[in-house]
């Protein structure tokens, strides 16, 4: 039965038997099997996942095999494998059509992913038929491979990228996609394209006229983008996009609020880590959740309705206040930033609120009656999932390094009425004014 067994997995490789020999252990439902000249093989019968892990797939040219007698063909359709991976190899291109039309053969074969794996240009191009490949999902993580723009035939796969639902390409030095296979993936979900050398200028044609159409999740997330407004204008057709991830590129500072529309349907917007300091860019209409943690943002003025979610930890911010106007947020993360106090009575106001990340800001610990509003917010509103460790006082000096909950409120002063909070510097200014005007009525001069 080992010999059936190790025959079928060398099969699905297109791998012609006896030539090619290998070890295999399952665990749970993983079967992962390694190249040697070792002959003990373990069953791997009940593996829905299989995974070929280290060697040079090189040698065995001239041994892989394009056609499969009746027998064979009735081992592959009783595999019940769901799942291939092939990591730490190398991988000539020859191979990859054979593997992939012995792969059509099994009915279960979903998912197909490459892992840290080299790809060898083949001098001679193996030319196959077209074939009908169950395979919805596609990954390639750390590969690397020659450039394919100039001699790739797609017209064999055609079929079966044009059924696609998932790619994934991610830490592979890509520096773009051929429009001709952007616009063959019609049924792509999901792209991940996370860790590349995409540019602006790339983008824009990977993402050509008619590319992705169906597409609900990018993730371009550490790549070369810097133009926020060229990364909105190239997406802009994506209307079925509804997550959105640009989080680790570095955007430079554009022109605001340039007009570029952003998809309608985008829910789940990520930014973070993107360089920005003021959010003053065009944001989609419709998000829920808005990622902007780690930036330098010091001004913010949003008004986003139907914002559930917003993060914001790592910025400079000093004050909340400008937030007030997202009724509908029940998440916010606003630690590691430059508050010194929270106004509590307003958050209060702040109906769906459900949690409030705040810590880790420099707090202003003179108010006996500030202290109190965050500690009921903390303790009776539960609002505070980083309460208590992470509120610390940084002033007045008495208790700088103090946690906010261990300050003896009862040696404190100040009453929040004698704060000069925000909202009546303007009222100052007003008195200021009408002062000098009174003092430059023609009564008042002598
Ligand atoms: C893999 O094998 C091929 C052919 O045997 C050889 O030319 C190539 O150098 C090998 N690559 C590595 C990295 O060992
Ligand atoms: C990647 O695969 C090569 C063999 O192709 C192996 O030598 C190397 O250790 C692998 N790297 C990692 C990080 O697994
Ligand atoms: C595609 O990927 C997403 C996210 O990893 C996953 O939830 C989904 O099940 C995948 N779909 C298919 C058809 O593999
Ligand atoms: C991407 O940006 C980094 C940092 O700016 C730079 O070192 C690298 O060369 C760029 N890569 C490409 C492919 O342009
Ligand atoms: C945004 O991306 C960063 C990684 O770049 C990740 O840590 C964070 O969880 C993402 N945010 C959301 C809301 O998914
Ligand atoms: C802290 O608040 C008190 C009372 O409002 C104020 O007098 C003091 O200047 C503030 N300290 C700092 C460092 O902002």
């Amino acid at each position: 039965m080992y010999t059936t067994l190790t025959f079928a997995f060398f099969l699905l490789l297109g791998l012609n038997f006896p030539k090619a020999k290998g070890m295999c252990y399952l665990t749970q439902q993983h079967c992962v099997c390694s190249l040697s000249e070792l002959k003990t093989f373990f069953t791997c019968l009940p593996a829905t996942t299989y995974e070929l892990r280290g060697g040079n797939l090189s040698r065995f040219a001239g041994f892989s095999r394009t056609e499969l007698d009746a027998n064979e063909i009735d081992i592959l359709e009783a595999l019940l494998v769901s799942k291939l991976i092939f990591t730490d190899l190398i991988v000539p291109e020859f191979f990859l059509p054979l593997a992939l039309k012995v792969v059509s053969y099994t009915p279960l074969i979903s998912e197909l992913e490459f892992v840290n794996c080299t790809f060898l240009r083949s001098a001679d191009q193996v030319g196959i038929d077209g074939f009908d490949l169950k395979v919805s999902s596609l990954r390639f993580h750390k590969v690397t491979a020659d450039p394919l723009d100039d001699r790739l035939d797609i017209s064999s796969l055609q079929n079966w990228l044009e059924t696609l639902e998932n790619l994934t390409v991610t830490e592979s030095q890509v520096t773009s996609i051929p429009c001709k296979i952007s616009t063959v993936l019609k049924a792509l979900h999901f792209l991940d394209l996370s860790g590349n050398h995409f540019q602006d200028q790339a983008l824009e044609t990977s993402f050509c006229k008619g590319a992705f159409s169906q597409l609900q999740v990018l993730k371009l997330h550490g790549n070369n983008l810097s133009s926020y407004e060229t990364v909105c204008q190239t997406l802009a057709h994506l209307n079925q996009l509804t997550n959105l991830d640009l989080s680790q590129n570095d955007f430079l500072p554009g022109p605001p609020f340039i007009s570029c529309l952003w998809p309608q349907s985008l829910r789940v917007f990520n930014l973070s880590s993107t360089g920005l300091e003021h959010m003053d860019r065009a944001l989609p209409p419709n998000i829920e959740v808005l990622d902007l943690s780690n930036n330098r943002i010091f001004i913010l003025d949003l008004s986003i309705p139907g914002l559930k979610e917003l993060y914001l930890s790592n910025n400079r911010l000093q004050t909340i206040l400008s937030i007030k106007s997202l009724p509908g947020l029940e998440v916010l993360s606003i630690d590691h930033n430059q508050l010194s106090q929270l106004p509590a009575e307003d958050l209060l106001h702040w109906k769906h609120l459900k949690s409030l990340r705040a810590g880790l800001n420099p707090y202003n610990c003179s108010c006996k009656q500030t202290i109190r509003e965050i500690q009921d917010l903390a303790t009776r509103k539960a609002l505070l999932p980083d309460w208590p460790h992470d509120y610390i006082c940084r002033s007045p000096p008495d208790y700088q390094d103090f946690l906010l909950n261990e300050v003896p409120l009862s040696s404190l002063q100040c009453n929040k009425a004698s704060v000069v909070r925000q909202g009546s510097v303007v009222g100052l200014l007003i008195c200021l004014h009408l002062v000098l005007r009174l003092v430059s009525l023609p009564a008042f001069k002598s």
